[in-house]
């Protein structure tokens, strides 16, 4: 008896302790809509890893493993889901399942202390867990049937999360589409071969929207409740996860193509996904090789007459180790694949980039937690190690490296290009300060190409080029008002896959 009320205080304790999400957390849209920055204003550059199942899946000694990796890698978001994929009747590796009865509304705390202490391990190693409430199919079945989660338990699901998990950035229902169409029988008609008719389609925004109103219902009341002045006019970092463009018959899969008018959307996102191939006929270039496409399209909508600038993320590409639309008869991504589709998305306009390697997005341990084929059926710890994890970092540098003030006047800038500027994986990207300060092109091939350079604001200009294998600049002798303003530079050395960035940058 004693024993048992010793441990109830001794839980209880363990309880009341309970880590709090300090405010410094958050992250929010720069003043104009296109950056991400931190609470003090300092620049956010969004270097994100996929790892839906972190939470489910590893103990907490594999955690630490796994974050030390990711955060010595320069990495500062992962994306890992609370109500996962694995289903409602599915423990973690603790034993613990997500919801008490099965219910949605009555999440098991056990379950969700767990993610807590996740979470701050992930924050004292300086990594921002980029929460994802619920995967898609909770919303629908995969035959566009309802599911657990529906308008009338979406709202106290999405309280729960607000009020337990206020300023984490949030990514509703991962890989879904608010106009669900009937999968398994989309699915049949393309095994078939055959053109896809037009299906029904289902609106299932409600729901979206229940979840998102609910979640900002509830960290609204968990600031108010810490004191915190702004808490009336928060909105946190919130977008939806869109499949790539499979179906016909809805809007192109962009989130804000979706929900837009809605003031709980404030990050824009696609999924340029896994496959350089049909399925996707309704948008035939909506391939994985293309990956800038979709994040050009974002940011055009942001300046569009009646549109709001967000800041965009091509939030899945393909991941390294990943067959070519999951199809174990083909050759799967490999760093350079993921690496130049990160480059050109970033300098097409994107706040950041996600990155995923096969077996740690899903955290496989076979044996255990078996692959689901889509890769060649690594452990995690095996994938842990791909080289494309250690080379984003490079991404993330070269735009820090210009400092913070021009960090907000980075623009996309390919009208600089002059000439054939290649396609798809292998199309030259450039991007440029706003202000003049510098212009840089990333060149996935190593060929020549020609830049109009006149956008620099002075004739004292440093000209390098950037490794983005190692992260290093090596200069070479420019000089910029010398002749035409429009100049061919030919990289160190070409090849297929063979990458570099011009870097041009005036001397104050
Ligand atoms: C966590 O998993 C590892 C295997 O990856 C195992 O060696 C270790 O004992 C586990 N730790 C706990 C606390 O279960
Ligand atoms: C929502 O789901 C709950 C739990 O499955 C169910 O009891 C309820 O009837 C559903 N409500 C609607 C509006 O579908
Ligand atoms: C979806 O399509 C499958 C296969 O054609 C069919 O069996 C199922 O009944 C359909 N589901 C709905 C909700 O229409
Ligand atoms: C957004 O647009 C849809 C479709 O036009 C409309 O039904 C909805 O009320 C709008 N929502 C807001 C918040 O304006
Ligand atoms: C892979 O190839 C085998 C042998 O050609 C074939 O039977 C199978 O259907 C293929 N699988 C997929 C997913 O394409
Ligand atoms: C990676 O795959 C691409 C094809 O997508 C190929 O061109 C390239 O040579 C490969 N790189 C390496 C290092 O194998």
């Amino acid at each position: 008896m004693l024993r048992t009320v010793f441990l109830y205080i001794a839980l209880h304790i363990i309880q009341t302790a309970a880590w709090q999400v300090p405010a410094d957390y958050a992250i929010t849209p720069s003043p104009d809509g296109r950056f991400l920055q931190q609470s003090n204003g300092a620049p956010f550059f969004w270097q994100a890893d996929t790892a839906w199942l972190l939470f489910h899946r590893l103990n907490y000694s594999e955690a630490e493993t796994y974050l030390s990796d990711r955060a010595r890698k320069g990495f500062t978001v992962v994306l890992a889901v609370g109500f996962t994929q694995e289903g409602i009747a599915s423990p973690n590796c603790n034993g613990d399942l997500t919801f008490i009865d099965e219910d949605v509304t009555r999440p098991n705390e056990a379950y969700w202390a767990y993610i807590d202490s996740i979470v701050s391990l992930a924050w004292s190693k300086g990594i921002r867990i980029c929460m994802v409430p619920a995967w898609g199919k909770f919303v629908h079945g995969s035959d566009n049937s309802a599911s657990v989660l529906n308008a009338t338990t979406a709202p106290t699901f999405g309280k729960f999360i607000g009020q337990r998990y206020p300023y984490l950035p949030k990514t509703l229902v991962a890989d879904t589409n608010p106009y669900w169409q009937n999968k398994t029988a989309v699915k049949a008609d393309y095994s078939r071969g055959g053109v896809p008719p037009t299906y029904e389609v289902i609106d299932w925004s409600p729901v979206y929207d229940a979840l998102a109103e609910g979640i900002v219902a509830g960290e609204r009341q968990a600031l108010s409740a810490s004191s915190s002045p702004s808490a009336d006019d928060w909105w946190p970092l919130m977008t939806i996860h869109p499949t790539n463009q499979w179906f016909t018959g809805g809007p192109i899969a962009l989130a804000h193509a979706f929900l837009g008018n809605r003031s709980w959307l404030t990050l824009d996102s696609s999924q340029s996904g896994h496959a350089d191939y049909a399925p996707n006929p309704p948008i035939p270039w909506w391939n994985c090789r293309r990956g800038w496409e979709p994040v050009e399209l974002m940011y055009a909508a942001g300046s569009q007459a009646g549109g709001r600038p967000r800041p965009v993320i091509d939030n899945e590409a393909h991941y390294e180790h990943r067959y070519n639309n999951g199809n174990h008869n083909a050759s799967y991504w490999n760093a350079s694949d993921v690496r130049i589709g990160s480059w050109q998305a970033v300098f097409s306009g994107a706040a950041g980039l996600t990155y995923g390697a096969n077996a740690v997005q899903q955290m496989a341990i076979p044996g255990l937690f078996q692959s689901d084929g889509s890769g060649p059926g690594d452990n995690w710890a095996t994938d842990l190690v791909l080289p494309g994890s250690s080379q984003m970092q490079w991404i993330q540098k070269v735009v820090m490296d210009r400092g913070a003030s021009s960090y907000f006047r980075r623009v996309p800038a390919q009208d600089l290009l002059v000439g054939d500027v290649g396609a798809d994986d292998a199309r030259v990207t450039a991007t440029r300060d706003r202000d003049g300060g510098w212009i840089l092109v990333y060149t996935p091939t190593g060929k020549s190409f020609q830049v109009d350079t006149r956008s620099l604001k002075s004739c004292a200009v440093q000209a390098s080029w950037y490794d983005p294998l190692r992260g290093v600049y090596s200069r070479f002798d420019y000089t910029q008002c010398e002749q035409s303003l429009v100049r061919s530079f030919m990289p160190p050395t070409a090849g297929d896959h063979v990458d570099w960035v011009l870097v041009l940058e005036v001397l104050d």
